[in-house]
């Protein structure tokens, strides 16, 4: 955070100052009142669940310089009539006092946290950056994000998510990328667009903000991504699994026992061994997305091998795999789910499984509109196709698996629909044996880490 009086943040968002002008904020700006802290500024922010204004007080207590609110608060406080505004604005202040540090825009349906925690342990290679924690890629966590930058950055690496049109165009105008990646086209909140041509056209808009001298950092495996080239002044840079031809490469994916790729990136400068301490193969493609992406930044071919190979999963409940002591491997894919990456996953478990059974613990692919039912009976298919020992469907969304699963006349797996997390374990911690794989998977809003959680500990057994 670069130092900023109250009257200063005042003038920037356009507020009402209710305190000391020249007191300053010195902190990092919070929405979460338990982490606000000495010199901080906690913006509060009216929640469903609950009202931040009510834990100002809470705020300041724990040493925060003041509060950014839209009432009064009794203690130190900004009042402004929108706090993401002002939460842009502030970001956008703090950019504009920064000239020189770089900016990174990284965006797609799936992959951005993984791809983003990547690029950052590349970029942090070259000198000081700020890369958010998880998935802090809105128009609350973008700006905290930015905000935490100061005079030492040099770069910053943005998550930017898209819920419907206009949302990256307006991250992108509180941080305008000089780089900008996009992974890939798929289902994820397609409900809520209208389709995958309506994703394209949001996630594209991080190409349209790039200036001429910047960088566009393209899938050249996905269409609808690399078709984005016609919409940007900026430079193009691709990068495929696939697609030979493409500035950025894998040759060679292998993976090991625990589905760990291992493969030889090539790239302009000539080629370097990888190999990745993520699982699975849909890492690969996020390695190649953050190798060029850091490659356009500076890094050189030798930094670009050695970080990818030293790069461990920052982000919670993404691919971690657990080695229980009785020999069950546990899978925790449980951040969030849609229909490209349940299938990452579940190729990702038959690789794990080889020699095992396999199972997976499957919950809801939210907002995906009209294609919600036919996307999960496919998810059912998929996994039966990947011939696990069983599946189990948890929640009323997710229970249309069991017909996909049955169009797959050869499988002789188990597949069984649960209510919930509990009855899920139920139903498996019992079964399980030395050899045996767990994958745990569903939409944020399942919440099924606990379930992982339990199993990772044997709890039920
Ligand atoms: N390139 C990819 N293709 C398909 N699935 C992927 C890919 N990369 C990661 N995944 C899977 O997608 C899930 C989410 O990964 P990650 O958190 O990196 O994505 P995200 O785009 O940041 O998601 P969110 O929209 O929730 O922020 C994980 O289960 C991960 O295993
Ligand atoms: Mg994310």
């Amino acid at each position: 955070m670069i130092p900023l009086t109250l009257a200063q943040i005042a003038q920037v968002t356009g507020g009402q100052l209710h305190g000391e002008p020249a007191a300053v904020v010195t902190g990092e700006v919070v929405i979460d009142s338990r982490r606000a802290g000495p010199g901080g500024l906690f913006a509060a922010v009216a929640g469903e669940r609950a009202d931040g204004h009510d834990f100002a007080p809470a705020a300041v207590a724990a040493g925060a310089a003041a509060v950014l609110a839209t009432r009064p608060v009794g203690v130190p406080s900004i009042l402004v009539a929108d706090v993401p505004a002002a939460l842009a604005a502030l970001a956008r202040f703090v950019v504009d006092s920064l000239p020189a540090a770089r900016i990174a825009g990284l965006t797609g349906s799936s992959g951005k946290t993984s791809t983003k925690d990547l690029a950052a342990q590349l970029i942090e290679r070259l000198g000081p950056t700020i890369a958010p924690a998880g998935s802090f890629n809105n128009e609350f966590g973008l700006p905290l994000t930015v905000l935490r930058a100061d005079a030492c950055t040099r770069y910053l690496v943005l998550e930017l998510s898209a819920r419907g049109p206009g949302h990256i165009a307006y991250l992108c105008g509180i941080a305008p990328p000089r780089y900008g990646a996009v992974l890939n086209v798929g289902h994820a909140h397609a409900g809520e667009f209208g389709g995958l041509d309506q994703v394209a056209r949001a996630k594209g808009e991080l190409v349209e903000a790039l200036p001429a001298d910047g960088t566009a950092i393209l899938n050249a495996d996905d269409p609808r991504v690399l078709a984005m080239a016609g919409r940007t002044a900026a430079k193009v840079v691709t990068f495929g699994v696939a697609s030979t031809g493409a500035c950025v490469q894998a040759a060679d994916v292998r993976l090991d026992d625990l589905g760990r790729p291992s493969f030889t990136l090539l790239t302009p400068e000539g080629p370097a061994a990888i190999t990745l301490r993520l699982h699975g193969a849909h890492n690969v493609p996020n390695a190649l997305a953050a190798a060029a992406l850091a490659r356009e930044v500076g890094l050189d071919l030798a930094g670009i091998a050695d970080g990818l190979s030293a790069a461990v999963a920052r982000s919670r409940w993404r691919m971690e795999v657990h080695h229980r002591g009785d020999g069950v491997v546990v899978i925790n894919d449980a951040y969030n789910a849609n229909p490209e990456s349940v299938q990452a996953a579940l190729a990702a478990l038959h690789h794990l499984a080889q020699g095992g059974r396999g199972f997976a613990i499957l919950g809801h692919m939210a907002e995906l509109g009209d294609t919600s039912r036919a996307s999960h009976e496919d998810i059912g298919e998929l996994a039966a196709r990947a011939d696990l020992a069983g599946l189990i469907a948890v929640g009323e969304e997710a229970a249309p698996m069991l017909a996909g699963a049955r169009r797959v006349r050869s499988w002789t797996g188990e597949a069984l629909a649960v209510p919930d997390g509990a009855a899920a374990l139920g139903a498996i911690a019992n079964q399980l044996k030395p050899g045996d794989v767990v994958l745990v998977k569903a939409s944020r809003a399942a919440r099924l880490e606990d379930v992982a959680a339990d199993l990772i500990k044997g709890a039920a057994q």
